[in-house]
């Protein structure tokens, strides 16, 4: 398959196109800021996903089969600063990317979030209606719904946690959900260093942790079946942050007297309101790819495998394979 992806050179973004490049599809992927290494087993293109003549061209000229749109203004601030530019970047480049993979008849992805619920709808399935409750989950739902009506797929990810594969030396630390999380954890505990696990009603409590490569697999098995509709990336299990960072110390052989337990750093909190509770089942995703959702263990037992390989791997070689 011809896979063009938005944000390549982001967190998630980098382990679609891992997956997509793993699975001998032909890859080509947007730079905004992202400056890739020189050779890539995949395409590069400078794009602005705001601009819908341009992404228009780009996937047309790529020939896509398949277009997963991953990018995203990811700035709190100026998205509540600049309603207007963020809704330009969230709703206007999904309806850009989606109706130009309509024009030349690929399949759709639409990378979206568990933060379209309200953090009191545990346990919610690709049916639940959702109820968002800041901006970034307003603005991800209403992408979602022109995702969907321009009849392409939704792929919500959910405790994303895994390697930044195109910049690697991004700084991870623990934040308001459940990103980064295990990576966070595991780089202080192998430093000696304690980690205080932020437990507060404020907070992102409870999720269902997901390991951003197998999302980028999930999100291929989508492609491949042309699959449409909403659909769940994310392991099996509910969990909170205290099981999560138990159980990491346990997969990862560490010592688990490193961990404290206290409020989250202030700075670190913001001016909107964060769900509690956004933990998800994947009854259709199961259904619809012939899957079954991994536990939480086996994801952190394959991200540690993950962990030690990229860590070895010499620094300069992004997210070549
Ligand atoms: N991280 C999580 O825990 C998490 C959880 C749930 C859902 N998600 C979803 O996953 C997706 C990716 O999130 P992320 O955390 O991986 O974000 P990220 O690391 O900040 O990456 C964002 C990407 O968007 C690109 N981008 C931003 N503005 C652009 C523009 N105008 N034109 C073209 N590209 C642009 C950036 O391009 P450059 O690299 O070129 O600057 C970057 O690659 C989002 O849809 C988000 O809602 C993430």
């Amino acid at each position: 398959m011809r896979v063009w992806i938005s944000g390549g050179g982001g967190f998630v973004g980098s382990n679609i196109v891992r997956a997509a490049v793993e699975a001998g599809h032909d890859v080509l992927t947007t730079a905004h800021t992202f400056t890739p290494p020189e050779i890539t087993p995949y395409a590069v293109s400078s794009l602005d996903v705001t601009n819908p003549e341009s992404v228009a061209m780009s996937i047309e000229d790529f020939g896509a089969d398949v277009v997963i749109h991953c990018a995203i203004m990811n700035d709190w601030d100026r998205m509540y600063g600049d309603r207007h530019a963020a809704w330009d970047a969230y709703v206007g480049a999904t309806r850009a990317t989606a109706y130009a993979a309509v024009d030349v008849d690929s399949a759709y992805v639409l990378v979206s979030t568990d933060w379209v619920f309200d953090g009191t709808q545990a346990g919610a399935d690709e049916d639940t209606p959702p109820n968002p409750i800041n901006l970034y989950g307003a603005l991800k739902l209403a992408s979602e719904m022109v995702a969907l009506e321009a009849g392409g797929a939704v792929a919500r990810v959910s405790g994303v946690n895994g390697m930044h594969l195109a910049r690697p030396q991004t700084p991870r630390s623990q934040d308001r959900g459940f990103g980064y999380f295990v990576a966070s954890i595991v780089d202080s505990l192998r430093s000696g260093l304690p980690f205080t696990v932020w437990e507060s009603d404020d907070i992102n409590m409870i999720a269902t942790p997901s390991l951003a490569l197998e999302c980028g697999e999930i999100m291929m098995a989508i492609g491949e079946t042309k699959s449409t509709g909403v659909f769940h990336c994310c392991g099996a299990d509910p969990i909170t942050r205290r099981e999560l960072a138990l159980l990491t110390c346990d997969v990862f052989e560490l010592d688990h007297d490193l961990l404290r337990f206290g409020p989250p750093d202030p700075a670190s909190m913001l001016a909107a309101p964060v769900p509690y509770d956004t933990s998800l089942s994947t009854p259709r995703t199961d259904r619809v790819l012939g899957r079954q959702a991994t536990p939480t263990r086996h994801l952190i037992d394959r991200f540690k495998n993950q962990y030690f390989a990229e860590i070895s791997r010499p620094k300069s070689s992004g997210v070549s394979t």
